[in-house]
């Protein structure tokens, strides 16, 4: 069986203190524990306090992002190492607004993935069509490009321990979403690709749904065969969103 996985992807937002309340309210909640394995992915600067506040909760803590290199002159750059001593356990790459702003390519995604699941972080992989390309047909040629080259040169027991998200990008924080029968076409492809790898690791890796995720439209996406949680951006700043759709599941 697959784990369900809720992750919270914070972007931009939240000091240290209004992360300490948003994890404050979360662990309040008792949500912890559950069959849903829960994860929050605030940004660097509040990665120590919410470590502290997260330790031995049973709720992953995620970064935004990774180097690909273990040290060295990378001016701003943060390592796997920096990340493991905060008591993080997964990171995000590749996320489309990293692709679109800080042009992150499939390759370097595929490096810093690496170098994650080397240092014993959990790399949540995203992938996804703009609208241009879902308009012209090109959604399978686009994901399936992007699959090919996060994942390339993966040994199936990396693969094993990889997540990845789905997140069309004409979805992300536009309230526009896939319906569930198109995010579970994209879905069961992207898992038929991970079966060209390793048959057994498509089994196992979790394929998160991305994308104006919030309480009444998770019930929906969460119960298609191949979709086994949700990478949750705007609705994951409000505890009682969070939680909810936590809940729902
Ligand atoms: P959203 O963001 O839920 O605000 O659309 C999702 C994401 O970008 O991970």
């Amino acid at each position: 069986m697959r784990k369900t996985i809720i992750a919270g992807n914070w972007k931009m937002n939240g000091t240290v203190p209004e992360s300490t309340a948003l994890i404050g309210g979360i662990l309040n909640a008792g949500v912890a524990g559950g069959k849903v394995e829960i994860v929050v992915c605030p940004p660097f600067t509040a990665l120590e306090s919410a470590g502290k506040l997260l330790k031995d909760s049973g709720i992953g803590l995620g970064a935004q992002n990774m180097s690909e290199h273990k040290s060295g002159a990378y001016t701003a750059e943060i390592s796997a190492e920096m990340l493991l001593t905060l008591g993080v356990t997964h990171t995000i790459l590749g996320h489309s607004e990293r692709r679109q702003y800080h042009f992150e390519t499939d390759d370097r995604v595929n490096r810093a993935a690496k170098a994650a699941l080397a240092a014993g972080l959990t790399p949540i992989i995203c992938v996804g069509e703009t609208l241009e390309q879902r308009d012209s047909g090109d959604t399978e040629k686009t994901v399936g490009d992007q699959i090919a080259g996060t994942l390339a040169g993966f040994a199936a027991d990396l693969l094993k321990k990889t997540v990845v998200a789905y997140e069309p990008v004409w979805a992300i924080g536009t309230g526009k979403t896939a319906t569930p029968e198109m995010a579970e076409d994209v879905h069961r492809f992207i898992r038929g690709k991970i079966a060209a790898l390793d048959k057994e690791a498509a089994n196992l890796v979790p394929i998160l749904y991305g994308g104006s995720v919030k309480l009444g439209n998770a019930g929906g996406l969460l119960t298609q065969p191949n979709i086994d949680g949700a990478l949750v951006g705007g609705a994951s700043l409000k505890v009682d969103d969070f939680v909810g759709i936590i809940n729902a599941l």
